[in-house]
């Protein structure tokens, strides 16, 4: 996997204008047999118009329950608080009507596995034009031609495949064509989660190409969930690392990237990075059960920095001179913050039996 830095990317980590999503504190949490699952706990950041924000993470470290939260499509039993604007509305306390009108028209959601929405019934054309109708009332044969064949071109898809049949596409063009669906209504705010697991790695091009051509054209700011950190580096203005619920580390790709902050963050690029080098080298150990996270920093018990501080208090979170958000003891160490002798003494630990002793 390659991920370095493209030189000659716009550069600039921020978009101008006023923010399109403002996230604060937010939490959400599914009830459990042994009480609330934590999944997402406590977290904030905004988005600027056209801007990508990549996300990543391991897996359970609550990126889908971030991205469903934010577009309010949880399922039954799952809740929401804390602070969440779009364009100045408050989306947490919209009525479900209004939540319902918004979703689809100006907030999109790209599923990972989207191919069943696809009626094989239907011609591509009237997938777009039924989409439009329902959300845009009143709209002209005209503009449903001009949108549909703009959205197609965005997704890489000639527009003489515009009266085709979904079968007449391969499985990544009908995944592209999903994306079309969503972005023909033109969305001011995107979540993509995992939208490449499904297509070849030859197509990782294609969809960099792609997500430039969506800012491009409609100015839409996009929340990218994705293991691919190839994807992030060359496609994202900043990176959002998350780990048990909580955004631990949060700027500018390019700063992320090659001065990580903070040490999951940095375990984490180690650990991909080696996937096509030395072979897997996995983080020991596994995210935590979000209805009991371990106290203090929830990464103290896999963490090889871990202080005695770790374990007992949680980093605040703190913007760095590089302008990242990241919350960790050593970081703040290393940035000058005095520890005592006892607080930074190396983090004790029992020992975790090693069962196969060859
Ligand atoms: N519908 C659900 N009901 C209860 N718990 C859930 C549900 N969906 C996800 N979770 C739990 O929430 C946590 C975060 O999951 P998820 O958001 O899917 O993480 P990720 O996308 O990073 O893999 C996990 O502990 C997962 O088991
Ligand atoms: S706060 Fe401590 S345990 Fe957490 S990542 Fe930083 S050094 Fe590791
Ligand atoms: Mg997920």
């Amino acid at each position: 996997m390659n991920i370095d830095l493209v030189e000659g990317r716009d550069g600039e980590a921020s978009a101008p204008g006023e923010p399109v999503l403002e996230a604060e504190d937010l939490r959400v949490w599914y009830s459990g047999p042994s009480g609330p699952v934590r999944a997402v706990d406590g977290v904030s950041f905004s988005l600027r118009p056209g801007e990508i924000l990549g996300l990543v993470g391991e897996s359970g470290c609550g990126k889908s329950t971030l991205g469903r939260g934010l577009l309010g499509l949880l399922p039954d039993g799952a809740a929401r608080d804390g602070v969440l604007n779009f364009r100045g509305t408050d989306l947490l306390s919209l009525k479900a009507k209004q939540a319902y009108a918004l979703r689809g028209g100006s907030l999109g959601m790209i599923f990972q596995e989207p191919l069943t929405r696809l009626n094989p019934l239907m011609r591509i054309s009237e997938h777009f034009a039924e989409t439009l109708k329902v959300h845009e009332k009143g709209i002209s044969k005209a503009e449903i031609e001009r949108r549909s064949l703009e959205a197609l071109r965005v997704m890489g898809i000639p527009p003489t495949r515009l009266r085709a049949y979904p079968h007449e596409f391969s499985g990544g063009m009908r995944q592209r064509l999903m994306i079309g669906l969503t972005l023909v209504l033109r969305p001011a705010f995107v979540v993509a989660d995992e939208p490449t697991t499904a297509l070849d790695v030859l197509v990782e091009a294609q969809i960099i190409r792609i997500l430039h051509d969506l800012r491009a054209t409609y100015d839409t700011s996009l929340l990218l969930i994705t293991h691919n950190l190839g994807i992030i580096a060359e496609a994202c203005d900043r990176v959002a690392v998350m780990y048990a619920g909580k955004i631990v580390e949060i700027g500018d790709a390019r700063e992320v990237f090659t001065r990580p902050r903070h040490s999951y963050t940095r375990e984490l690029l180690r650990s991909t990075i080696s996937l096509s080098t030395t072979g897997l080298n996995y983080i020991e150990g596994a995210p935590p059960d979000l209805t009991d996270p371990p106290s203090g920093c929830h990464f103290h018990p896999r963490c090889p920095d871990a202080m005695a501080i770790c374990a007992q208090r949680e980093p605040a979170v703190r913007t760095t001179d590089a302008g990242s958000r990241v919350a960790c003891w050593d970081a703040d160490r290393r940035d000058g913050l005095a520890l005592s002798e006892a607080e930074s003494a190396p983090l004790e630990r029992e020992e975790i039996a090693v069962a196969d002793e060859a």
